[in-house]
């Protein structure tokens, strides 16, 4: 998809680099923006940016719409996640730090970008969601409230941009990450395919096909898992 610009928040993480590596093999230019770009790779450009601050992505955005030429494709994936707190411990701290870095910088990330995708006459956004927050998953209420938060602006954001040619589509991912060993062998156990996704040939792909102009879709989200989630 040559011309194509996307940034990708969170872009240095596990699936992060995975997703940069599927788009720019398939000619996009890249931007991976995270707290630490240290582990970036696929990426065109690597920018430090923390997504819950609102004037360094204001940077972030302009210097990738300036070094490469616009933006086509927004990738929101950064997301701090707190495991294992039962509803009954769950602090006011612990759901604005869920928040703030999920549907907060997600909904930031779809304002700044919206007038480049416009520019453009459309474009692609990609929240990540979860199946935490699809499906509920104990110990993870902060987490999977924010993630439902984002299915929700992702659902809006497709009803008012629609006509501007601007498809806002989740995915709720079952990937490779920097898992225990625990989550990795429940995880396979109950795919039907018997593994977990590979962050580039399985997550990536949908991306790449999310951000192409023959994507049909729009408000939707995706359980890219291998069918793990199918009977639920
Ligand atoms: N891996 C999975 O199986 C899985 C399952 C469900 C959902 N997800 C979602 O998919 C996305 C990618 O997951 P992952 O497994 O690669 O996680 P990860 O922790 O490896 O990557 C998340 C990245 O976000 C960055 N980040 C966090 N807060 C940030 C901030 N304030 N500013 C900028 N960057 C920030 C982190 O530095 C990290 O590089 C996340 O949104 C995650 O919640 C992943």
């Amino acid at each position: 998809m040559p011309d194509q610009v996307a940034i990708v928040t969170g872009g240095a993480g596990d699936v992060g680099r995975g997703v940069c590596r599927a788009l720019s093999a398939a000619g996009v230019a890249v931007a991976a923006l995270d707290l630490d770009v240290s582990k970036a790779d696929g990426a065109e450009l690597a920018l430090e940016c923390d997504v819950t601050d609102h004037h360094a992505c204001a940077q972030a955005v302009d210097a990738v719409a300036s070094k490469l030429g616009g933006v086509s494709t927004l990738v929101n994936m950064a997301q701090a996640m707190l495991a294992g707190t039962p509803l009954l411990d769950l602090s006011a701290r612990d759901m604005r730090t869920e928040f703030e870095s999920g549907p907060n910088a997600t909904l930031r990330m779809m304002q700044l970008c919206y007038p480049h995708l416009k520019a453009r006459g459309g474009g692609a956004i990609i929240n990540f969601a979860s199946g935490a927050g699809t499906y509920g998953l104990p110990g993870l209420g902060a987490y999977a409230a924010a993630k439902e938060a984002i299915r929700g602006l992702t659902k809006v954001a497709a009803m008012e941009w629609g006509r501007d040619n601007i498809r806002v589509n989740a995915i709720c991912p079952v990937a490779t990450s920097d898992h225990s060993a625990d989550w990795v062998s429940q995880a396979v156990a109950v795919s039907p395919m018997g593994r977990v996704g590979d962050p580039e040939t399985d997550i990536g792909a949908v991306v790449v096909f999310l951000a192409g102009p023959g994507a049909f879709i729009n408000g939707r989200t995706l359980q890219v898992d291998g069918g793990s989630g199918a009977w639920r």
